[in-house]
């Protein structure tokens, strides 16, 4: 039994040649650090724990994420553009005049793409989800993936972002989400420019009709049957590290190309109390969305199962300690969080949906080692500004 593989090996003789070819090459890479002092980029596939054919092959590099709202999406897609850097892999951009989202929430075409970006290989950015419209431009290899996040949770978080965008949630009295939930019909317009922020929001990204009768069994599960169809991978994002663990797998990447730091999250004063029935009345009245997340929550689950849950364990270990050193590398320590309003660096602060809800971003501390300042930046570098700077570069191309 090995435990840094996890399983039982077949061949003992064959596997002592291969500790001992993994010594070597670990006497060789820590020479290798020492000479280039501390590098970022020492991760290698000999740091994983699951044994997966895939793992061995070439990186994938054509990926589509659905990016949906609320989600820990925009974490989602800071770990892709910076792949995609990494890598040189082209990366589809809005047009300017649908600012850094796919024309959000119209449906998606392919007019919305920069033409300075394609043809692309990778789809990170909001829209509303039409595949024979994505299929279209993208290679026919491309892996696609989403992420969903628990409704309630999502919901609570939805309610405060876009209190005073959306107008079923402004002018609820008292901007109370229990008044709301009371009497949902009382406030939801369905007509309004950003009805979706308040329905089934998860259903819309997907591009899948929020208001449809959710008793229909054969529209929900044909549409959870297509959308199961077409995306390799549902990350859950209370199984956040998990789910980036079958990520990595699914794409043969590194543990490396998977580091990130949480991204465009809500001070702790923003968060509402969520109180006893709330939970019941936030499923009933997204109950789309409620059984789209129950199943693919159910399949995340059963993929784990099925890749093992202690090796996932362990590579979540192996996540976590990457990421402890990555921050102590960046910020010295922990994480300089700021109120966005309150970071001097215009290109880290991001975002505010309004002023009544404070969204934290990062400082970079001023003595940041220069050869990491520019990885660290880019780590921490909100959507609007890493859009805008992403565009840029691919237009000089
Ligand atoms: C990046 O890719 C483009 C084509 O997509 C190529 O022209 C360019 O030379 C590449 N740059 C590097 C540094 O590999
Ligand atoms: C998706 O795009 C296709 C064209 O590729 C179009 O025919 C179809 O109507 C679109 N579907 C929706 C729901 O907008
Ligand atoms: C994918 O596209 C390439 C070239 O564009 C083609 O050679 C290949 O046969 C296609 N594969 C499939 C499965 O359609
Ligand atoms: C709004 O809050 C105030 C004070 O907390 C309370 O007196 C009032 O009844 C509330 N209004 C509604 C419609 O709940
Ligand atoms: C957008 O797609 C939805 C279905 O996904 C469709 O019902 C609607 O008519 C489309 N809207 C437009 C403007 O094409
Ligand atoms: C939520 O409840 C806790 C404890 O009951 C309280 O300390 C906190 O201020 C409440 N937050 C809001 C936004 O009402
Ligand atoms: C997701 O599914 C797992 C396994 O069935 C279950 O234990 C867990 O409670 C579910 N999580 C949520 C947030 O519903």
């Amino acid at each position: 039994y090995d435990p840094l593989l996890g399983h039982f090996t077949k061949d003992p003789s064959k596997m002592s040649r291969k500790k001992l070819l993994l010594v070597v090459l670990v006497l060789a890479s820590l020479s290798l650090i020492v000479h280039h002092n501390w590098h970022l980029n020492w991760y290698t596939k000999s740091m994983q724990a699951c044994y997966h054919p895939k793992s061995s092959r070439e990186k994938h590099t054509a990926v589509v994420f659905l990016k949906t709202h609320k989600t820990a999406s925009s974490t989602v897609q800071n770990v892709l553009f910076r792949f995609a850097e990494k890598h040189n892999v082209t990366v589809a951009l809005p047009v300017q005049s649908c600012y850094h989202q796919f024309c959000y929430p119209r449906n998606f075409t392919a007019r919305f793409i920069h033409p300075y970006s394609t043809p692309p290989r990778v789809i990170t950015s909001h829209m509303r989800f039409n595949f024979s419209e994505v299929k279209k431009i993208m290679p026919n290899d491309t892996i696609y993936f989403t992420i969903l996040r628990d409704p309630v949770s999502m919901f609570e978080s939805l309610f405060s972002y876009y209190n005073q965008y959306c107008l079923s949630f402004k002018y609820v009295p008292n901007h109370s989400i229990t008044t709301f939930l009371n009497n949902p019909l009382k406030y939801y317009k369905v007509t309004e420019k950003y009805a979706m922020y308040s329905h089934n929001t998860l259903t819309f990204d997907l591009g899948g009709d929020k208001d449809h009768n959710p008793e229909d069994e054969e529209y929900v599960s044909s549409f959870i049957k297509e959308m199961e169809d077409i995306f390799s991978l549902v990350m859950i994002a209370e199984y956040f590290d998990e789910s980036l663990v079958l990520l990595k797998h699914l794409l043969s990447w590194d543990l490396e190309d998977i580091l990130y730091i949480k991204l465009n999250m809500r001070s702790e004063e923003s968060k509402l109390n969520i109180t006893s029935d709330i939970p019941r009345k936030v499923r009933e009245w997204n109950a789309l969305d409620t059984k789209l997340y129950d199943h693919f929550n159910a399949t995340l689950w059963k993929k784990l199962y099925k890749f093992g849950v202690d090796c996932v364990g362990k590579e979540v270990q192996l996540l976590r300690q990457a990421q402890k050193k990555l921050v102590e590398n960046c910020f010295g320590g922990h994480p300089q969080v700021r109120l966005a309003k309150n970071i001097k660096n215009k290109e880290l602060r991001p975002w505010q949906p309004s002023s009544k809800v404070n969204i934290i971003g990062y400082e970079l501390p001023m003595n940041v080692a220069s050869r990491f300042s520019d990885y660290c930046r880019k780590l921490v570098m909100p959507e609007v500004q890493y859009t805008k700077y992403l565009l840029r570069k691919e237009t000089l191309r």
